[in-house]
This record gives C-alpha cells, structure tokens and sequence, in this order.
C-alpha cells in the first residue's frame, strides 16, 4: 500500500513520516512530497531506518504528481501554521489555494485515494476539499475524505486522566463538532469517572480542550504550532486508515467527515468505523449533557459558515 505526506517537509510532515516510517506495516510505500527543496533528503535520511518501509522523497510540480500517483491515502500537513495572536481562520487564504491544488492533483493521479487534512483551518479546508473532489467527479468523496481531529482527543484524554487519575490513554473521550475554539466539544459526560468530576472543572476542562492549540502557540512564542502531538495524532489516524482498508475488524477514531444526512451539520467531526473504503458509519453522537447540548446548539452557526467559506472558495475560483 502507498501512503504519501504531503507538506512532509515541515514542523508536522518530518516526525509524522517518521512516526510512519517506523510503524506503516511491512511493504508499504511512503512517499514524501513538499515544496522545500531540501525533501528528498529527509527521505534518505529516514530510508537508513531498518523498517521494511520503502521511502521516497519529492519536489517540485513533477514531484508532487509522482508522490501521490496511486496512493492508497494521502495525509496533507502542507500550508502556513499559527503565530501567536492568530486563530485558524487567518490561515484561509493562504492555505486554500495550496489545498486546492494538491487534492487537485490527488483528483487526476490518485482518484480513489483516501485523503486525512491536517491543515488549517480544518472546518473549511475539508468542505473545500470536497467540492474540488466533486468537481473531478469523484462521487464517493464522503467516504474517502477526513479532517484530522484526532489532536483534539487526545488533548481530552489527556486532560481528563490527570483530572480523575486515571491512567493516561486509559479513557476513551468523543470530541464532536470541528476544529477550531467553540466548535470542539469533547463529550465528557460519556467518560469513565464523569459522575466524580463537579460541572464546574468540567467547563473549565472543556474550554482548556477547545484553546489547547493556543496553549501550545504561546508556549513556542512565534515558533509555530503543535507539531510533535500533532504528528502523533496524524500517523494514529494514518495509520487507523491503513488498517481499515486493509480489512481489520472494529477500527473506530474521531473524524470530521461528511454527513450527508445534514444532521448536525454537512461536515461534522465524531468516531468513524473504517473500513475497506474508508468510512463504513458514522457513529451516532449518543446521550449529551444539558452544558454539552448547549454547547453544540451555540456552535452550529458558526460550523455552518465555516463550512459554506470553503464551498465558496471553490465555486468562485471559476475553474
Ligand atoms: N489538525 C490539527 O489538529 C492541526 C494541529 C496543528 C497544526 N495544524 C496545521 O497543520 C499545518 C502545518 O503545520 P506545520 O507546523 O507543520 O507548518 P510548517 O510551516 O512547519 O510546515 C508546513 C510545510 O508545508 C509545506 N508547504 C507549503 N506549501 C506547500 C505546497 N503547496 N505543497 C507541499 N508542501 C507545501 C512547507 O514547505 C512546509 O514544509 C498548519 O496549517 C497548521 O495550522 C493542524
């Protein structure tokens, strides 16, 4: 199976391929593509890894049609990050058309690959992402296509195990909605230990949850955003895919994924089953809180023109 990084080069493309390099199964293909020369070199930095992992990097306009040329799943961490003072929206102009281009390219040389987006802002980029697949006919986009949220539950995990002193990773928290401030809601009231943690920390961990990012774009001071979580994130959500295609039974993580029931929104992050095709179901949100139902009512609006900005872009592009 091939896998290709897209944006391989940066603060969350070189320890993601490295993440994948040392647990992709045996056989695979890894193929590194950004638009820093100096690519290639970080896959024959990684190819004197002994993984029976095949890597390979590149560049430029040819480059990018030969790293994803039939891939299985693409993961695109490519484009701007944050700087302090900055939310994720501020990333959108830059960041459209680079993600334009490279699901365009996904589009022609690997139609039925399965494509993650870790960049932001997610909310729009995968709505965007969507209508240029729709554009190049691929009909079954809602299947192939995830927002990579993952960081956000882990972040809730996280948090929630120092809270209740359960062991770190032990409890399973949902994070519904997007990626961005309000319209992350972790579902703590489904968690192990909910009943022993008062309303008040639970409001308080959820907007530590929803400002996670921030946190760690102050803390760096201008040096970026999270790479190192985020990169773990990425390569479990990667590699949950790879899994799923593969056919292994049960393998369920958090997405923000197309609904075409509309039932919260268009696009929507919650816990996928992934299959041979990528998405097999959407799991059912299930039982809120009172605090949490309130949250995700506030943050619909929002969602909605976040994901509206996306579809817009495409369609006023005019190509
Ligand atoms: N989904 C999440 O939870 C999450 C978390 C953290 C960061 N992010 C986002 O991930 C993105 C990347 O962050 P980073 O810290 O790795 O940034 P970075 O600047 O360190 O790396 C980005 C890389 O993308 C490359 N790039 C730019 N244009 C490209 C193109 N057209 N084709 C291929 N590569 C291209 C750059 O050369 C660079 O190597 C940002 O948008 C950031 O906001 C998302």
């Amino acid at each position: 199976m091939k896998i290709a990084v897209l944006g391989a080069a940066g603060g969350i493309g070189q320890p993601l391929s490295l993440l994948l390099k040392n647990k992709l199964p045996a056989g695979s293909d890894l193929a590194l593509y950004d638009v820093a020369p100096f690519t290639p070199g970080v896959a024959v930095d990684l190819s004197h890894i002994p993984t029976d992992v095949n890597v390979k990097g590149y560049t430029g306009d040819d480059g990018l049609t030969e790293a994803v040329r039939d891939a299985s799943v693409v993961v695109i961490p490519a484009g701007v990050a944050r700087k302090p003072g900055m939310d994720r929206s501020d990333l959108f102009n830059v960041n459209a058309k680079i993600i334009k281009g490279l699901v365009e390219a996904v589009a022609k040389n690997a139609p039925g690959a399965c494509i993650a987006i870790i960049t932001n802002p997610v909310n729009t980029m995968v709505p965007l992402a969507a209508e240029v697949l729709k554009k190049a006919g691929i009909s079954d986009y809602a299947k192939k296509l995830f927002g990579v949220t993952l960081l956000d539950t882990l972040r809730a995990e996280t948090f929630w195990a120092d809270i209740t002193g359960y062991s770190r990773g032990s409890v399973k928290i949902p994070v519904i909605g997007g990626h961005s401030g309000s319209t992350i809601l972790p579902v703590f009231s489904q968690a192990l230990g909910y009943d022993s943690v008062s309303s008040e920390d639970i409001e308080k961990l959820t907007v530590r949850v929803q400002n996670a990012g921030t946190e760690v774009v102050e803390a760096k001071a201008g040096a970026g955003s999270a790479t190192l979580s985020m990169a773990t994130a990425g390569a479990r959500f990667a590699l949950a895919i790879v899994a799923g295609l593969q056919g292994v039974p049960g393998v369920v993580e958090s997405a923000y994924v197309a609904d075409e029931s509309g039932e919260f929104a268009p696009f929507f992050a919650r816990q996928v089953l992934l299959g041979k095709n990528g998405v097999e179901s959407l799991k059912p949100v299930g039982r809120l809180s009172d605090y949490e139902q309130k949250c995700l009512n506030d943050m619909l609006p929002g969602l909605k023109n976040d994901i509206q900005q996306g579809v817009d872009f495409v369609q006023n592009c005019g190509n």
